[in-house]
């Protein structure tokens, strides 16, 4: 049996063929740059993510770069984030002129140590910068009261938590800016490269409408320096047709999840701890052991299509060389080393399911 990770086709359901249709309109109309599909879909988006504006940009990265931009966050700042995180977040604190200060990972979250926030504040912070990671919402009560008392600003990485909520409220709608990626692996899926900044602040919105078109304010009058960075008309089409199902297709995720707690529990696996208060989407399904690369291995020796996210921490990659030193976030490390992602779909069937489990209980109890 083969358990893929992704399943394109499933995603357009029946609404392949309109989408077509549309595109092949748009190719012959020539609504290629900021069309009506762009702001019908800003607009489905904030209402869904319950923002007062949307701006869509060519990716998650430029929508953190962009958001920073607009809150006047750059050189000589610093922005607080976890040390466990996909590139992008600390490469665009730095692309963005600021630094980037990392606090460890907690042991049973996986996400950023609300605990070791206070510690990690200075004079020069000027933002918290949470990621919902794997698509499990941060605890933004305790974040946006450290905020408050420490007057921060606070972007939230929302790339991989489309729809999550705490406290029924959506991630994206708590801090000044929320950004998100819509990838093609995320839970909301673009056919390419998209983004978005989520933001009920004008000012916000407004910089950034600027800045993802050369700085423009109309045509040809170009009053600040942005770079060219719009959310591209058929990406939006095609976004349109999908959010519609955000929320079918996560509560399907947390289906299989639930699935894989249940069919796992005794095994010597850790998994992401959970809170009455939120609501996961499941971007992707971690489990954690200090067996992990011989369970990859074993898993993709039998045909399930596991993969690592992320296996090199950020404080050790070439790209971040001379800002931190190996063992300074031992838990981040750690989860590099243990973490390993089962596939997860909305489309998942039962059997694809039982096979995945049987496979990883075959591998703890020695029984191929
Ligand atoms: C946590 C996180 N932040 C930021 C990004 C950047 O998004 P993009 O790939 O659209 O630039 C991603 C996704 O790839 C991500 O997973």
């Amino acid at each position: 049996m083969k358990i893929a990770r992704y399943n394109y086709p499933d995603q357009f359901g029946d609404q392949l063929d309109a989408v077509v249709d549309d595109v092949r309109q748009m190719l012959v109309a020539g609504r290629y740059i900021l069309s009506a599909e762009v702001s019908d879909f800003e607009q489905a988006f904030a209402g869904y993510v319950g923002t007062r504006f949307a701006k869509g940009v060519n990716s998650g990265t430029d929508a953190l770069v962009l958001a920073l931009a607009a809150l006047g966050i750059g050189p000589g700042d610093e922005v607080i984030t976890a040390a466990n995180t996909f590139n992008a977040t600390v490469a665009a604190i730095r692309l963005a002129g600021a630094t980037p200060v990392l606090v460890d990972a907690d042991e049973q979250s996986f996400l950023l140590d609300v605990k070791q926030l206070p510690a990690a504040i200075t004079q020069r912070t000027k933002a918290l910068l949470p990621v919902h990671l794997y698509g499990k919402p941060c605890p933004m009560g305790e974040i946006m009261r450290i905020a408050q008392s420490a007057s921060l600003l606070v972007v939230e990485d929302a790339a991989q938590a489309h729809g999550a909520k705490v406290d029924g409220k959506r991630v994206g709608s708590f801090g000044q800016a929320g950004c998100f990626s819509f990838h093609p692996s995320k839970n909301l899926a673009a056919a390419g490269d998209a983004g978005m900044l989520v933001t009920s602040d004008e000012a916000v919105d407004q910089f950034c409408q600027k800045a993802r078109s050369l700085g423009q304010e109309g045509q040809n009058n170009h009053v600040i320096l942005g770079g060219n960075t719009k959310l591209d008309a058929i990406q939006a089409r095609v976004l349109s047709a999908k959010l519609p199902r955000l929320d079918a297709w996560n509560a399907q995720r947390r289906q299989v999840a639930a699935a894989y707690r249940e069919r796992l529990a005794d095994l010597p696996l850790g998994c992401q701890s959970t809170s009455p208060d939120e609501e996961h989407v499941y971007h992707l399904f971690q489990v954690r052991t200090p067996r992990r690369d011989e369970l990859l291995t074993y898993l993709k020796e039998r045909g399930v299509d596991a993969v690592t996210r992320y296996p090199q921490p950020i404080h050790l990659q070439e790209a971040f060389a001379g800002c931190w030193k190996p063992g300074q976030f031992p838990v981040a490390e750690a989860l590099c080393n243990e973490l390993l992602c089962l596939p997860i779909r909305p489309d998942m069937g039962e059997d694809e399911i039982d096979y995945v489990a049987t496979t990883v209980r075959s591998f703890f109890e020695g029984t191929a």
